[in-house]
């Protein structure tokens, strides 16, 4: 059988980011893959995190399963940092949460429930949205349409064609919206904004998905929900896919949750059912470590006011690194590049054509995703000229 098996191309981000580890080239720069890299080029492991593993491998007796809904601390505090304690005071009895293999895992089960409540609509996904999106929603059946989102040509949201194309999206329809820091393309919904979806939504009965993997990274863990929180307020069914991969620096131990905010504790109880079914039948039970280990940051204030500072800190050094690049690039080419200090999160498009960015990889070992998109967040002062110098040579 395996004769037979056809070889499938790389991924699109992971195949170009182990490319650039096997490049023996001393002066490469990775911007592909979306992780948080600190001034020297490490990601690091959270203060906090690592205080709560020293205290979980001295007390952990057992590495027995944890119940299949999840780790009931680690659900209570996520649930409460996405949803928020407002909205939880009006609908707290009407939220199922059911711990996930990542913000992935989180997405494919979202996906399978909605695929269980028989609905014959599409899950829309923005024009460009993050590849891995489509093969995730897609494997539960359900059908995909896509919304205009983001313009090249002004390096932002184009919310007059996202509404035009959202005026056909009616009950029975999901609507996939990253709930901050856009990937790939950093161009985030204005507040005025995400109240115009809220408002279409609950006029025209779509469902708003949102994948929340960058919670803390745009402007603060609050104001990075405002958009979810409208949605919430307006809207009666809403799915969130929470990843603590980014925020918590948990990626590889697979942390994810996905939320369902229904009309009633009825609804609650059966979205839960159906999401720990569904993973049942995919991969059975939720990894413990990483929810162990979230649950106990969330829950202990000590441990949570440590995060809470080392998110703040990155997110005003993200900020901070899209300043400068700016102005470096500014400098070197005459051109505008004003669009980086205004997006949000880690991703940028730099606008470079394919070419462009295969260019910079075959001649600089720079390497960006074909589509442009760099993350922010692997530049430092020790790469940042490369980079500019780089860039600056294909324009
Ligand atoms: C990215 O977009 O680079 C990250 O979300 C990592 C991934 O799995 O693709």
């Amino acid at each position: 059988m395996f004769e037979e098996l056809p070889l499938l191309p790389p991924d699109s981000i992971l195949g170009l980011a182990a490319e650039c580890r096997a490049d023996p080239n001393p002066d490469k720069v990775d911007l592909t893959i979306g992780i948080y890299m600190d001034e020297s080029g490490n990601c690091p492991v959270f203060n906090a995190v690592r205080l709560a593993q020293r205290q979980l491998v001295d007390e952990e007796q057992t590495k027995s399963y944890i119940p299949p809904q999840g780790d009931p601390q680690f659900i209570e505090g996520l649930v409460e940092l996405v949803v928020g304690s407002d909205a939880l005071g009006v609908r707290s009895g009407n939220v199922g949460a059911v711990q996930a293999p990542g913000g992935c895992g989180a997405v494919r089960l979202g996906a399978e429930v909605l695929k269980a409540s028989g609905t014959k609509g599409k899950v829309w996904v923005s024009d460009p949205t993050w590849p891995v999106h489509v093969p995730l929603i897609t494997s539960s059946g359900l059908e995909l349409g896509q919304y205009r989102y983001y313009d090249p040509a002004t390096h932002g949201v184009d919310f007059v064609a996202m509404t035009e194309d959202l005026a056909a999206a009616g009950a029975g329809d999901i609507v996939l919206l990253h709930g901050c820091c856009h990937n790939p393309s950093g161009a985030d919904l204005t507040p005025e904004q995400w109240r115009e979806i809220a408002g279409m939504a609950a006029s025209q009965g779509f469902t708003p998905m949102v994948d929340l993997a960058y919670q803390g990274f745009g402007e603060g863990l609050d104001t990075d929900v405002y958009g979810l929180r409208c949605l919430i307020e307006q809207v009666p069914e809403v799915v969130v896919a929470a990843s603590l991969s980014k925020n918590m620096g948990l990626y590889r131990e697979r942390t994810g949750m996905a939320i369902f905010v229904g009309p009633n504790s009825r609804t609650a109880e059966a979205t839960v059912s159906q999401a720990k079914a569904a993973a049942r039948r995919i991969y059975s039970m939720p990894p413990a470590h990483g929810a162990l280990l979230a649950g106990r940051v969330l829950g202990d204030p000590v441990l949570r006011a440590d995060w809470e500072a080392e998110l703040t800190a990155m997110c005003v050094r993200i900020n901070g690194l899209r300043l400068e690049f700016q102005k470096r690039l500014e400098n070197a080419t005459g051109r505008d590049f004003g669009f980086i200090a205004k997006e949000k999160g880690m991703f940028s498009f730099l606008g470079l054509s394919e070419e462009q960015a295969k260019q910079v990889r075959s001649e600089h070992g720079l390497y960006m995703l074909n589509s442009s998109r760099i993350n922010i967040a692997s530049l430092n002062a020790g790469n940042m000229d490369r980079v500019v110098a780089a860039v600056t040579s294909v324009l």
